[in-house]
Formats: structure tokens, sequence, C-alpha cells
């Protein structure tokens, strides 16, 4: 099978595409014919060799985290699926695998895609969606009637967030720049702050949650801009932030903290039910061929993408 495979971290050009034996579907596993892979901005994070410490240095080495395709092989101890079920799931296997045309997945993490995604739609939906649900659910505990301001709107996990906010009953503030406040406020913004001409925290009034999906905003200054039982939550580390951890119930008022999740097909099946009652879209920035892998991840790396960023994989017949 073709794969775009990484064997030594570097500069995008380390990818290259290779021919490669196809893996084959272990106890409790699927082998997904990869129809669609997402892009996140992860994939170059590890590519550049920034998080050796959570996924290691065994090259060579697939990234991509993000599928959507269709059962070529069931493995042991596998019953809810079968070969020719059409799917989608976040791997939770090694740095993801999905930059190939086959990926082993745990059928833990995998969901039937629904009718109304298409195969990209789909593949650019779980890594972004079920970061933004996470981090809504737990440590947000985003309640119907609070505020929550969104900072990153536009991005991979904005776009996912803000839907997402509004479906639990939220009022959202979305932050993006000028030229994506259309896109922010279709997706059900009750207000947009355009931040190139206006600093999102200097406002009246308080929010539930800070959602940071950019990691711009001051941790200070976000926690004084909270309610007296708000948090502040970064998807990038930063200095006054606290881990928070898959399953961990206790979280402090006013405290600012970065999210640690782990993929489920529960969570991944919220989505599609959302996805099923058009409560929840993808929006397409561009889709690469699997050979321009490249450039899709320097498309990527200018951290300016409205909306997710899709390998085609395997044509739709
Ligand atoms: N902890 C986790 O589990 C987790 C999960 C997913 C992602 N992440 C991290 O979260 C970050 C965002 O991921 P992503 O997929 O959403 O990235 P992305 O798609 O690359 O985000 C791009 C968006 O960021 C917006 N942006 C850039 N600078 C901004 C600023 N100063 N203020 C407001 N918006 C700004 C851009 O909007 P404009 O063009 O309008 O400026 C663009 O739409 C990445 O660092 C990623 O690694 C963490």
């Amino acid at each position: 099978m073709r794969a775009a495979v990484l064997s030594s971290f570097g500069p995008a050009s380390v990818m290259e595409i290779a021919e490669i034996a196809r893996p084959t579907a272990g106890v409790g596993q699927l082998l997904v014919e990869v129809h669609a892979a997402g892009v996140n901005p992860i994939d170059w994070k590890i590519r550049n060799g920034w998080m050796s410490e959570r996924y290691g240095c065994d090259f060579p080495m697939i990234l991509g985290f993000d599928v959507s395709g269709v059962v070529a092989e069931t493995g042991a101890g596998v019953a809810n699926f079968r070969r020719g079920d059409l799917v989608f799931a976040r791997s939770d296997v090694g740095a993801g695998g999905c930059y190939a045309e086959y990926a082993v997945l745990n059928a833990s993490t995998v969901v039937r895609k629904p009718d109304e995604l298409n195969h990209e739609e789909a593949a650019a939906m779980p890594l972004a969606a079920l970061t933004a649900l996470n981090g809504l659910r737990e440590p947000g505990r985003l309640q119907a009637g609070q505020r929550v301001l969104i900072n990153g709107a536009s991005g991979g996990v904005g776009i996912y967030a803000v839907q997402i906010a509004k479906n639990l009953g939220a009022h959202v503030s979305g932050v993006c720049s000028a030229g994506n406040v259309d896109l922010v406020r279709e997706l059900g913004a009750d207000e947009v702050i355009d931040y190139t001409s206006r600093q999102p925290l200097q406002t009246d009034g308080s929010w539930d949650l800070i959602y940071d999906a950019v990691g711009s905003l001051s941790c200070a200054e976000a926690r004084d801009k909270l309610g007296p039982d708000g948090v502040y939550l970064t998807l990038v580390p930063a200095d006054g932030i606290e881990f928070f951890f898959a399953g961990q119930t206790e979280r402090q008022p006013r405290g600012g903290y970065f999210l640690v999740w782990s993929p489920t097909a529960a969570d991944l099946e919220t989505l599609a039910d959302w996805v099923r009652a058009s409560n929840l879209r993808s929006v397409i920035d561009s889709v690469y061929p699997l050979e321009e892998i490249r450039a899709a991840h320097e498309r990527s790396q200018t951290e300016r993408s409205r909306g997710k960023i899709v390998l085609r994989i395997k044509a739709d017949a």
C-alpha cells in the first residue's frame, strides 16, 4: 500500500510517499481502507520532533489521527462491524497511521459514518470535534444559558466548538479575524469578535468558560474575566495552566486548564447523532491528494486554516 512515511523528524520534506506492507487487524481491531484522512496541527508537531516523549521515535512512522473509510478486515473479537461498513474514527494507535491506503484502528474508537457526511467531511471531524466536545463538557461543564468565549472560532477545533456549544444551549461569543466573521456567525455564534479590531477580553461582563483554541490569550487576563465558577481552558500548554485529565472531576473555580482526553466511540456517536440531526457539520479549508502531503502540512503550519485540511486518499466510486 502507499503511505506518507516519516523516517526522521524534521520539516515537511522529510515525509515521503512509499510502498509498504499492508498491516493486518489484531485482536479487537479493524483494518480500514482509508478514503480520506484529516490533517491536524499535532501531526506537524510530532513530525517536528516536539512530541517524542508522548509518541516515541519509532521510525518509520505514519502520521494522521483522523480517518474515514471502509472496513476491509475485522480482527478477532470484533462483532459489531463487518467488511464493507462505512466508518470514521480518531485513531488511538501510535502516531495515528491514517496517512495511508489502509490503517489499523481499535474498534473501541470507531463509529459508522453518518450518510450526511462524505468521506472528506467525516475525516475532518473526529479529533477536532472530540477535542471541542471533551473540553466544553469537562472541565468546561458548559450548561444551557451559560456564556462561552471561543478564541480561534474559525479554525479546525473552533468551527466544531461553536456548533457544539450551541447544541449545549450556550450563548457563544466567537473570536476570529475579519475575513472569517461571516463563517463564525453562520456556524451559530451569537456574537463575533474580530480580534484585529478589538481585544477579545476587553469587554463588559464575564464568561462561564473561556475556550482558547489558539493559546493567544493571557491566562491571567482570561481568569479575571471569568464568573465565580468559570474556567479558562487552553489547547496549548502555558505557564499557570494545570493539566485536566480524562475522568478528572475536581476543578478549581476560575482555574486555568489544558485538556488531556482519549477518543471513545460513545463520544464520536454523540457527534454523529448531531450530524444526523443537521446540528453539526464540517467546514473544509482545503483537500490535497496523499502525494501532496507536504503542501497539506505547510498549509496547516500557517495556522490560518479556515476549518479543516483533509487528504483524499481514495476517490469515491
Ligand atoms: N489539547 C488537545 O487535545 C488539542 C486538540 C486539538 C488541537 N490542539 C491544539 O489547538 C490548536 C488549534 O488547533 P486547530 O486544529 O484549531 O488549529 P488551526 O485549524 O490551525 O487553527 C487555525 C485558526 O486559528 C485562528 N487564529 C490564529 N491566530 C489567532 C488569534 N490570534 N486569535 C484568534 N484566532 C486565531 C485562525 O483564524 P484567523 O485566520 O481568523 O486568524 C484560524 O482559523 C493547535 O495548537 C493544536 O495543536 C490541542
